[in-house]
């Protein structure tokens, strides 16, 4: 049985994680944000050495995109100075370090997927700060593992984002409105949590290291995700598809942010499932 510390565990990702280990008969220890805040380096030391985890999972951040951009300090503290040390105390002890990342960390300018050899070029402080994680993690531990997610969305709020994922933020629009207004020029992969929470077992499994990405299959723009969910839920909303210069945004974001799972599957680990299908089994649970 395997001991492993959860950083974030009651957030959007770390719940569903906690629950997939727990189910995999791991013995996961689940500190909330008080009890062990990553950027009190003198307790995060004694946390770890007291409890002894074989693996830790920090799926903690600073990612609300335009509360990093008013403090860059903060952003650099929490998704990089932050890490780091815990990269370097793994690195001592032993404990293997998976740690999440994000698309954000590219530009989107290739416009096709982007691989884990992509050379990224974040275009926000977000970006930058979960870049330079990534770097200074790897260079203190050549053994830790950087996960890189995509526009996730979870039975779990997301605590950094107000609560409503995208998927049911536009329910609630619909319920309001009667046409919605969606960008169709920015791409991801939506990626839902418990997808990556259910792979998670064979990845530690097969102890990869370095950076993976772990995405849904398939790519779609907001706006057509927008479309499939009411199409799949049968509500009845005009979709009015435009341009992102139509929502000026504060903050410069990528406008394609697909990630290619190439390392997963040169590694033989199960596929992840195209986002039309992982959407439908998120919108079924949520009836539920
Ligand atoms: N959400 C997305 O669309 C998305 C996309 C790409 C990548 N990612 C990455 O995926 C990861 C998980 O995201 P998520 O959606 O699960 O986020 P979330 O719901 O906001 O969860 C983050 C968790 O980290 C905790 N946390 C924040 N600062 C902390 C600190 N200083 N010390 C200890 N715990 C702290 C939060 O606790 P409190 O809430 O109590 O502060 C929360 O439990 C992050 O690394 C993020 O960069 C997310």
């Amino acid at each position: 049985m395997k001991k492993i510390l959860i950083i974030g565990a009651n957030g959007q990702l770390g719940a569903d994680i906690n629950t997939s280990l727990s189910i995999n008969k791991c013995i996961t220890l689940t500190p909330n944000h008080e009890e062990l805040d990553i950027t009190n380096f003198e307790r995060v030391k004694e946390y770890i050495l007291q409890n002894k985890p074989e693996i830790i999972i920090n799926t903690a951040a600073y990612h609300h995109i335009d509360k990093c951009e008013e403090f860059p300090l903060l952003a650099t503290l929490i998704n990089n100075n932050a890490p780091t040390f815990i990269s370097k105390l793994c690195k001592e002890i032993n404990c293997k370090l998976i740690h999440i990342s994000t698309d954000y960390v590219f530009d989107g300018a290739k416009e096709k997927p982007y691989v884990e050899s992509d050379l990224p070029n974040p275009l926000n402080v977000y970006g930058k700060s979960k870049f330079a994680g990534e770097n200074e993690i790897l260079k203190a531990n050549n053994n830790a593992l950087i996960i890189r997610v995509s526009a996730l969305y979870g039975v779990n709020p997301c605590r950094a984002k107000n609560g409503l994922n995208f998927i049911q933020f536009m329910l609630k629009l619909a319920s309001e409105r009667d046409e919605l207004t969606v960008v169709g020029d920015e791409y991801v992969s939506p990626t839902a949590t418990f997808n990556i929470a259910n792979i998670l077992p064979e990845i530690i499994e097969k102890d990869l290291s370095g950076i993976v990405h772990l995405t849904s299959e398939g790519a779609c723009s907001w706006y057509e995700f927008a479309k499939e969910i009411m199409d799949y839920t049968h509500t009845n909303v005009k979709i009015k598809e435009v341009t992102s210069s139509h929502f000026p945004a504060k903050t410069p974001r990528p406008k394609y942010s697909v990630l290619e799972n190439q390392s997963l599957k040169n590694n033989g680990i199960q596929s992840m499932p195209h986002w039309r299908d992982a959407l439908h089994i998120y919108l079924n649970k949520i009836k539920k």
